[in-house]
Protein backbone atom coordinates (compact mmCIF):
# COMPACT_ATOMS: atom_id res chain seq x y z
CA UNK A 1 0.00 0.00 0.00
CA UNK A 2 1.60 3.61 -0.85
CA UNK A 3 2.04 5.53 1.89
CA UNK A 4 1.90 9.46 1.64
CA UNK A 5 3.38 12.01 3.40
CA UNK A 6 0.32 14.10 4.72
CA UNK A 7 0.90 17.71 3.79
CA UNK A 8 3.26 19.43 5.99
CA UNK A 9 1.86 17.81 9.47
CA UNK A 10 4.82 15.37 9.57
CA UNK A 11 2.14 12.63 9.34
CA UNK A 12 2.35 9.85 6.80
CA UNK A 13 -0.88 8.21 5.80
CA UNK A 14 -2.14 5.53 3.14
CA UNK A 15 -3.42 6.18 -0.28
CA UNK A 16 -6.32 4.21 0.95
CA UNK A 17 -7.73 4.84 3.97
CA UNK A 18 -11.19 3.54 6.16
CA UNK A 19 -14.06 5.10 6.69
CA UNK A 20 -15.14 3.73 9.65
CA UNK A 21 -18.49 5.06 9.63
CA UNK A 22 -20.58 1.85 8.67
CA UNK A 23 -18.61 0.03 11.62
CA UNK A 24 -20.14 2.03 13.66
CA UNK A 25 -23.85 0.65 13.07
CA UNK A 26 -26.02 -1.65 14.74
CA UNK A 27 -26.38 -4.71 12.33
CA UNK A 28 -22.39 -4.99 12.41
CA UNK A 29 -21.81 -7.82 14.97
CA UNK A 30 -18.71 -6.87 17.67
CA UNK A 31 -16.84 -10.31 15.73
CA UNK A 32 -17.72 -8.46 12.53
CA UNK A 33 -16.20 -5.44 13.59
CA UNK A 34 -13.22 -6.73 14.86
CA UNK A 35 -12.55 -8.69 11.85
CA UNK A 36 -12.59 -5.59 9.10
CA UNK A 37 -10.55 -3.67 11.60
CA UNK A 38 -7.74 -5.97 11.71
CA UNK A 39 -8.25 -6.63 8.19
CA UNK A 40 -7.53 -2.55 7.35
CA UNK A 41 -4.04 -2.68 9.28
CA UNK A 42 -3.23 -6.12 7.67
CA UNK A 43 -3.88 -4.60 4.41
CA UNK A 44 -1.42 -1.23 4.88
CA UNK A 45 -4.09 0.74 5.72
CA UNK A 46 -2.77 3.78 8.33
CA UNK A 47 -5.47 6.14 8.43
CA UNK A 48 -8.23 5.35 10.12
CA UNK A 49 -11.30 8.03 10.20
CA UNK A 50 -14.15 8.16 12.67
CA UNK A 51 -16.38 10.34 14.60
CA UNK A 52 -18.21 11.35 17.65
CA UNK A 53 -21.56 10.74 15.09
CA UNK A 54 -20.57 6.67 14.01
CA UNK A 55 -22.36 4.72 16.23
CA UNK A 56 -20.35 2.64 17.76
CA UNK A 57 -17.47 2.91 15.78
CA UNK A 58 -14.96 5.14 18.07
CA UNK A 59 -15.85 2.50 21.09
CA UNK A 60 -14.76 -0.83 18.53
CA UNK A 61 -11.98 1.24 17.36
CA UNK A 62 -10.91 1.28 20.65
CA UNK A 63 -12.12 -1.98 22.08
CA UNK A 64 -10.12 -3.84 18.89
CA UNK A 65 -7.56 -1.82 18.06
CA UNK A 66 -5.82 -0.02 21.45
CA UNK A 67 -3.13 -2.46 21.46
CA UNK A 68 -2.12 -2.00 17.79
CA UNK A 69 -2.44 1.89 18.00
CA UNK A 70 1.50 2.66 17.01
CA UNK A 71 0.36 0.93 13.67
CA UNK A 72 -2.14 3.34 12.47
CA UNK A 73 -2.88 7.41 12.24
CA UNK A 74 -6.35 8.31 13.84
CA UNK A 75 -8.97 10.58 12.83
CA UNK A 76 -11.92 11.69 14.61
CA UNK A 77 -14.04 14.46 14.72
CA UNK A 78 -16.01 16.48 17.44
CA UNK A 79 -18.36 19.63 18.21
CA UNK A 80 -21.32 17.99 19.47
CA UNK A 81 -22.83 14.95 21.45
CA UNK A 82 -20.75 15.38 24.62
CA UNK A 83 -23.12 15.33 27.72
CA UNK A 84 -23.73 18.12 29.73
CA UNK A 85 -22.81 20.26 26.95
CA UNK A 86 -24.26 22.60 24.75
CA UNK A 87 -23.09 21.74 21.23
CA UNK A 88 -20.41 23.92 19.20
CA UNK A 89 -19.21 26.08 22.23
CA UNK A 90 -15.42 25.90 23.44
CA UNK A 91 -16.43 23.73 26.11
CA UNK A 92 -17.56 21.09 24.05
CA UNK A 93 -14.57 20.80 21.70
CA UNK A 94 -12.61 20.35 25.57
CA UNK A 95 -15.12 17.85 26.45
CA UNK A 96 -15.33 16.43 23.02
CA UNK A 97 -11.62 15.64 22.78
CA UNK A 98 -11.32 14.14 25.95
CA UNK A 99 -14.34 12.09 25.48
CA UNK A 100 -12.75 10.71 22.19
CA UNK A 101 -9.52 9.72 24.64
CA UNK A 102 -11.35 7.92 26.42
CA UNK A 103 -13.62 6.26 23.91
CA UNK A 104 -11.13 5.41 21.55
CA UNK A 105 -8.53 3.91 24.44
CA UNK A 106 -5.30 6.28 23.69
CA UNK A 107 -3.69 8.93 24.85
CA UNK A 108 -3.18 11.12 22.41
CA UNK A 109 -5.22 11.82 18.97
CA UNK A 110 -3.45 12.34 15.34
CA UNK A 111 -6.26 13.70 13.81
CA UNK A 112 -9.18 15.69 15.29
CA UNK A 113 -11.71 17.84 12.90
CA UNK A 114 -14.58 20.25 13.94
CA UNK A 115 -17.41 17.85 12.01
CA UNK A 116 -19.44 19.92 9.59
CA UNK A 117 -18.47 23.19 11.79
CA UNK A 118 -21.17 25.86 10.24
CA UNK A 119 -19.33 29.07 9.18
CA UNK A 120 -21.08 31.27 11.64
CA UNK A 121 -19.42 29.08 14.24
CA UNK A 122 -16.00 29.09 12.29
CA UNK A 123 -16.17 32.96 12.52
CA UNK A 124 -17.02 33.40 16.16
CA UNK A 125 -13.52 31.78 16.92
CA UNK A 126 -14.08 30.71 19.96
CA UNK A 127 -14.22 26.79 18.68
CA UNK A 128 -11.34 26.79 16.72
CA UNK A 129 -9.20 28.30 19.83
CA UNK A 130 -10.63 25.35 21.40
CA UNK A 131 -9.18 23.09 19.16
CA UNK A 132 -6.10 24.61 19.13
CA UNK A 133 -5.58 23.95 22.66
CA UNK A 134 -5.92 21.21 22.68
CA UNK A 135 -3.41 20.85 19.94
CA UNK A 136 -0.76 23.15 22.64
CA UNK A 137 -1.51 20.44 24.86
CA UNK A 138 -0.62 17.47 23.30
CA UNK A 139 -3.81 15.97 23.06
CA UNK A 140 -3.96 15.60 19.31
CA UNK A 141 -1.47 16.23 16.89
CA UNK A 142 -3.30 18.16 13.95
CA UNK A 143 -6.37 20.17 14.15
CA UNK A 144 -8.79 20.00 11.28
CA UNK A 145 -11.59 21.12 9.72
CA UNK A 146 -14.44 18.54 7.99
CA UNK A 147 -16.89 20.37 5.81
CA UNK A 148 -17.52 21.98 2.18
CA UNK A 149 -18.24 25.05 0.09
CA UNK A 150 -17.91 28.53 1.67
CA UNK A 151 -17.25 27.27 5.34
CA UNK A 152 -13.99 25.04 4.09
CA UNK A 153 -12.78 28.51 2.12
CA UNK A 154 -12.74 30.08 5.28
CA UNK A 155 -11.68 27.01 7.05
CA UNK A 156 -8.46 27.32 5.09
CA UNK A 157 -7.99 31.12 5.20
CA UNK A 158 -8.21 31.20 9.07
CA UNK A 159 -5.05 29.45 8.85
CA UNK A 160 -5.59 27.98 12.15
CA UNK A 161 -6.12 23.90 11.05
CA UNK A 162 -3.38 21.66 9.17
CA UNK A 163 -5.66 19.26 7.72
CA UNK A 164 -8.75 19.12 5.85
CA UNK A 165 -11.39 16.53 4.85
CA UNK A 166 -14.51 16.87 2.35
CA UNK A 167 -16.25 15.38 -0.73
CA UNK A 168 -14.52 15.09 -3.56
CA UNK A 169 -15.36 12.38 -6.06
CA UNK A 170 -16.54 11.83 -9.87
CA UNK A 171 -20.12 13.42 -8.94
CA UNK A 172 -18.39 16.36 -6.48
CA UNK A 173 -15.73 18.03 -8.27
CA UNK A 174 -16.46 21.91 -7.50
CA UNK A 175 -13.84 21.59 -5.17
CA UNK A 176 -10.87 20.39 -7.56
CA UNK A 177 -10.49 24.27 -8.51
CA UNK A 178 -11.24 25.42 -5.28
CA UNK A 179 -10.34 24.13 -1.77
CA UNK A 180 -8.12 21.33 -2.75
CA UNK A 181 -6.12 23.78 -4.58
CA UNK A 182 -5.88 25.76 -1.68
CA UNK A 183 -4.90 22.97 0.75
CA UNK A 184 -1.56 22.09 -1.86
CA UNK A 185 -0.64 25.63 -2.05
CA UNK A 186 -0.64 25.55 1.87
CA UNK A 187 0.74 22.26 2.64
CA UNK A 188 -2.47 21.00 4.50
CA UNK A 189 -3.00 17.52 4.88
CA UNK A 190 -6.30 15.92 2.76
CA UNK A 191 -8.68 13.05 3.42
CA UNK A 192 -10.70 12.90 1.03
CA UNK A 193 -13.99 11.70 1.74
CA UNK A 194 -16.84 9.70 0.13
CA UNK A 195 -14.70 8.78 -2.50
CA UNK A 196 -16.72 6.33 -4.00
CA UNK A 197 -19.54 9.14 -4.32
CA UNK A 198 -21.35 6.44 -2.37
CA UNK A 199 -21.12 3.85 -5.19
CA UNK A 200 -24.79 5.67 -7.16
CA UNK A 201 -24.33 2.88 -10.10
CA UNK A 202 -25.55 -0.13 -7.30
CA UNK A 203 -28.78 1.68 -7.81
CA UNK A 204 -31.15 0.89 -10.68
CA UNK A 205 -33.95 3.48 -9.78
CA UNK A 206 -33.48 6.74 -8.01
CA UNK A 207 -32.71 6.00 -4.94
CA UNK A 208 -35.02 8.18 -2.84
CA UNK A 209 -33.89 9.35 0.66
CA UNK A 210 -30.74 7.50 0.06
CA UNK A 211 -27.29 8.77 1.19
CA UNK A 212 -26.46 8.19 -2.50
CA UNK A 213 -29.48 9.86 -4.39
CA UNK A 214 -27.84 13.06 -4.96
CA UNK A 215 -24.70 11.61 -6.61
CA UNK A 216 -27.35 8.82 -8.36
CA UNK A 217 -28.89 12.37 -9.84
CA UNK A 218 -25.37 13.46 -11.10
CA UNK A 219 -24.39 10.97 -12.62
CA UNK A 220 -27.25 10.47 -14.55
CA UNK A 221 -27.17 13.96 -15.55
CA UNK A 222 -23.41 13.24 -16.67
CA UNK A 223 -24.02 10.21 -18.95
CA UNK A 224 -20.72 9.26 -17.77
CA UNK A 225 -19.42 5.39 -18.60
CA UNK A 226 -16.24 3.99 -16.63
CA UNK A 227 -15.48 2.49 -20.06
CA UNK A 228 -13.11 -0.85 -19.71
CA UNK A 229 -12.86 -0.64 -15.91
CA UNK A 230 -15.47 -1.69 -13.49
CA UNK A 231 -17.42 1.47 -11.42
CA UNK A 232 -15.82 1.15 -8.69
CA UNK A 233 -12.09 1.46 -10.14
CA UNK A 234 -13.13 3.59 -12.24
CA UNK A 235 -14.59 6.18 -9.37
CA UNK A 236 -11.79 5.03 -6.39
CA UNK A 237 -8.75 5.85 -8.72
CA UNK A 238 -10.33 9.10 -9.90
CA UNK A 239 -10.43 10.32 -6.25
CA UNK A 240 -7.48 8.97 -4.87
CA UNK A 241 -4.74 9.74 -7.45
CA UNK A 242 -5.90 13.44 -7.65
CA UNK A 243 -2.93 15.86 -6.77
CA UNK A 244 -3.58 17.27 -3.17
CA UNK A 245 -5.15 13.76 -2.08
CA UNK A 246 -3.41 12.47 0.66
CA UNK A 247 -5.74 9.56 1.60
CA UNK A 248 -9.35 8.43 0.71
CA UNK A 249 -11.69 6.97 2.80
CA UNK A 250 -13.56 4.51 1.30
CA UNK A 251 -16.56 3.66 3.74
CA UNK A 252 -17.42 -0.62 3.73
CA UNK A 253 -18.78 -3.02 6.02
CA UNK A 254 -17.96 -5.90 3.85
CA UNK A 255 -14.12 -7.62 4.04
CA UNK A 256 -14.26 -8.41 0.01
CA UNK A 257 -15.20 -4.51 -0.53
CA UNK A 258 -12.26 -3.84 1.75
CA UNK A 259 -9.61 -5.42 -0.19
CA UNK A 260 -11.14 -4.76 -3.43
CA UNK A 261 -10.10 -0.85 -2.88
CA UNK A 262 -6.75 -1.91 -2.02
CA UNK A 263 -6.36 -4.18 -4.89
CA UNK A 264 -8.01 -1.12 -6.55
CA UNK A 265 -5.20 1.29 -5.19
CA UNK A 266 -2.56 -0.62 -6.71
CA UNK A 267 -3.80 0.20 -10.77
CA UNK A 268 -2.51 3.44 -10.08
CA UNK A 269 -3.83 6.81 -11.44
CA UNK A 270 -6.64 6.98 -14.52
CA UNK A 271 -4.92 7.53 -17.87
CA UNK A 272 -4.39 11.24 -17.86
CA UNK A 273 -6.96 11.21 -20.97
CA UNK A 274 -9.66 9.94 -18.91
CA UNK A 275 -9.18 11.94 -16.07
CA UNK A 276 -9.18 15.24 -18.72
CA UNK A 277 -12.41 13.61 -19.42
CA UNK A 278 -14.34 13.06 -16.10
CA UNK A 279 -13.10 16.94 -15.57
CA UNK A 280 -14.97 18.09 -18.48
CA UNK A 281 -18.15 15.88 -18.26
CA UNK A 282 -18.53 17.50 -14.82
CA UNK A 283 -18.30 21.16 -15.72
CA UNK A 284 -20.35 21.30 -18.71
CA UNK A 285 -23.01 19.35 -16.47
CA UNK A 286 -22.47 21.17 -13.49
CA UNK A 287 -26.02 22.57 -12.33
CA UNK A 288 -24.83 24.14 -8.70
CA UNK A 289 -23.11 21.21 -8.06
CA UNK A 290 -21.77 22.12 -4.54
CA UNK A 291 -19.82 19.92 -2.25
CA UNK A 292 -22.49 17.63 -0.52
CA UNK A 293 -21.26 16.86 3.63
N1 LIG B 1 -16.93 14.35 7.62
C1 LIG B 1 -18.13 14.04 7.22
O1 LIG B 1 -19.08 14.79 7.40
C2 LIG B 1 -18.32 12.75 6.49
C3 LIG B 1 -19.46 12.55 5.70
C4 LIG B 1 -19.54 11.38 4.98
C5 LIG B 1 -18.54 10.44 5.08
N2 LIG B 1 -17.46 10.65 5.87
C6 LIG B 1 -16.36 9.68 6.01
O2 LIG B 1 -16.09 9.13 4.75
C7 LIG B 1 -16.24 7.71 4.79
C8 LIG B 1 -16.74 7.22 3.47
O3 LIG B 1 -17.94 7.85 3.13
P1 LIG B 1 -19.18 7.06 2.57
O4 LIG B 1 -19.21 5.71 3.16
O5 LIG B 1 -20.34 7.95 2.75
O6 LIG B 1 -18.90 7.05 1.01
P2 LIG B 1 -18.12 6.14 -0.04
O7 LIG B 1 -16.86 5.63 0.55
O8 LIG B 1 -18.06 6.94 -1.28
O9 LIG B 1 -19.13 4.95 -0.33
C9 LIG B 1 -19.26 3.90 0.54
C10 LIG B 1 -20.38 3.00 0.06
O10 LIG B 1 -19.93 2.26 -1.04
C11 LIG B 1 -19.96 0.86 -0.75
N3 LIG B 1 -18.70 0.30 -1.23
C12 LIG B 1 -17.47 0.33 -0.68
N4 LIG B 1 -16.56 -0.23 -1.49
C13 LIG B 1 -17.23 -0.62 -2.59
C14 LIG B 1 -16.85 -1.26 -3.80
N5 LIG B 1 -15.59 -1.61 -4.04
N6 LIG B 1 -17.82 -1.49 -4.72
C15 LIG B 1 -19.11 -1.14 -4.51
N7 LIG B 1 -19.53 -0.52 -3.39
C16 LIG B 1 -18.59 -0.26 -2.44
C17 LIG B 1 -20.15 0.71 0.74
O11 LIG B 1 -21.07 -0.34 1.02
P3 LIG B 1 -20.60 -1.76 1.63
O12 LIG B 1 -20.62 -1.60 3.11
O13 LIG B 1 -21.65 -2.67 1.11
O14 LIG B 1 -19.24 -2.06 1.09
C18 LIG B 1 -20.80 2.05 1.13
O15 LIG B 1 -22.20 1.96 1.10
C19 LIG B 1 -17.16 7.47 5.99
O16 LIG B 1 -17.03 6.18 6.53
C20 LIG B 1 -16.65 8.52 6.94
O17 LIG B 1 -15.46 8.07 7.57
C21 LIG B 1 -17.34 11.81 6.56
Amino acid sequence: MEQRAFGNTGLTVSALGFGAGHIGRDEMTEREAEQVLNTVLELGITLIDTARGYGHSEERIGRHLAHRRQEFVLSTKVGYGVEGFEDWTGPTITAGVERALKTLQTDYLDIVHLHSCPLEVLQRGDVVEALVRAKEAGKIRVAAYSGENEALQYAIETGAFGSLQFSVNLCDQRVIDAGLQLAQENGLGVIAKRPLANAPWRFAERPVGEYAEEYWVRLQQMNLTPGDLSWDEFALRFTAYLPGVHTCIAGTSRLDNLKRNADILAQGPLPEAVMAHVRETFKANDQEWVGQI
